[in-house]
């Protein structure tokens, strides 16, 4: 059984995902890069380093889970952080009563469901962990407050898919952090600020070396953090 605290982030085989797994193995982590592809899966974990190592996880597959689970309680007996990064915009520019519904049934699907569902398949490791922690990354565009400001400039992000899933995902982590609040696990949601990714696209202010600073942050919380919150860095945003 490993001594060194174990995080596995969804998603890592590029972007904030990778960004957020290079960091947390910077700070002596030892890090599952979960991705779905095995080749960039690999190659992300062989660019981080001896501490970083791929697990096949597809967010589309929940059949798979368990596997994932197995693997992890064999190899380590334990998971401290669970980073629920990997999620899809399909929506982009789409208005609300246009959007074809499987587009918006395939983004709750990732960005949703599957996140819910491998948090649950986790949380028995997670409640082995000392300080467990989940970060949920999240997006601003999921604030029904930012949503309800028809002034607010929003760009071309005024869609259902992707701001709704993201607004579900911020509801899992008040309603989770509620049920673990007599635990030491804490869960928050990420704002990550608006990234260079290929999500975010070119134009974003931000590099992934600042992207990824909340969830690194959030999922590295000391045992007087808070739980069930709603940030970008260190700012509370508004649900
Ligand atoms: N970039 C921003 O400005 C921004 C702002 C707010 C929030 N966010 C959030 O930050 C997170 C990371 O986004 P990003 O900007 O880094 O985007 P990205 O570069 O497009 O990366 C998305 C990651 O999610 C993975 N993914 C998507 N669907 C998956 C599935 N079914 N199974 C497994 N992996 C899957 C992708 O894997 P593949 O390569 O296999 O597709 C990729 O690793 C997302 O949750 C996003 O909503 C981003």
């Amino acid at each position: 059984m490993s001594q060194s605290k174990v995080a596995l982030v969804t998603g890592a085989n590029k972007g904030l995902g990778l960004e957020t797994a290079r960091q947390l193995a910077a700070l002596g982590y030892e890090v599952l890069v979960g991705a779905r592809k095995e080749a960039e899966g690999t190659a992300a974990a062989e660019s981080i380093g001896p501490g970083a190592h791929f697990v096949a996880l597809d967010m589309s597959k929940p059949s798979s889970f368990g596997a994932v689970s197995k693997f992890i309680e064999e190899r380590y007996g334990k998971l401290d952080v669970l980073v629920n990064n990997a999620g899809v915009g399909h929506d982009k520019g789409m208005k609300p009563s246009e959007t074809p519904i499987d587009l918006i049934r395939q983004t709750f699907e990732t960005n949703v469901f599957a996140l819910v569902e491998l948090t649950q398949a986790l949380l028995p490791l997670i409640r082995t962990s000392e300080a467990g922690r989940i970060v949920n990354v999240s997006s601003v565009l999921g604030s029904l407050n930012l949503n309800a400001d028809l002034n607010a400039q929003l760009g071309d992000w005024r869609s259902f898919g992707y701001n709704g899933s993201k607004a579900a995902v911020n509801m899992f982590t008040a309603t989770l952090a509620f049920e673990l609040k007599d635990t030491p696990i804490k869960v928050n949601s990420a704002h990550p600020g608006w990234v260079k990714t290929d999500l975010g696209g070119d134009g974003a202010p931000l590099e992934v070396s600042d992207g990824a600073k909340t969830s690194v942050r959030l999922a590295t919380l000391p045992a007087d953090g808070p739980t069930g919150g709603f940030f970008h860095m260190n700012n509370t945003l508004p649900w």
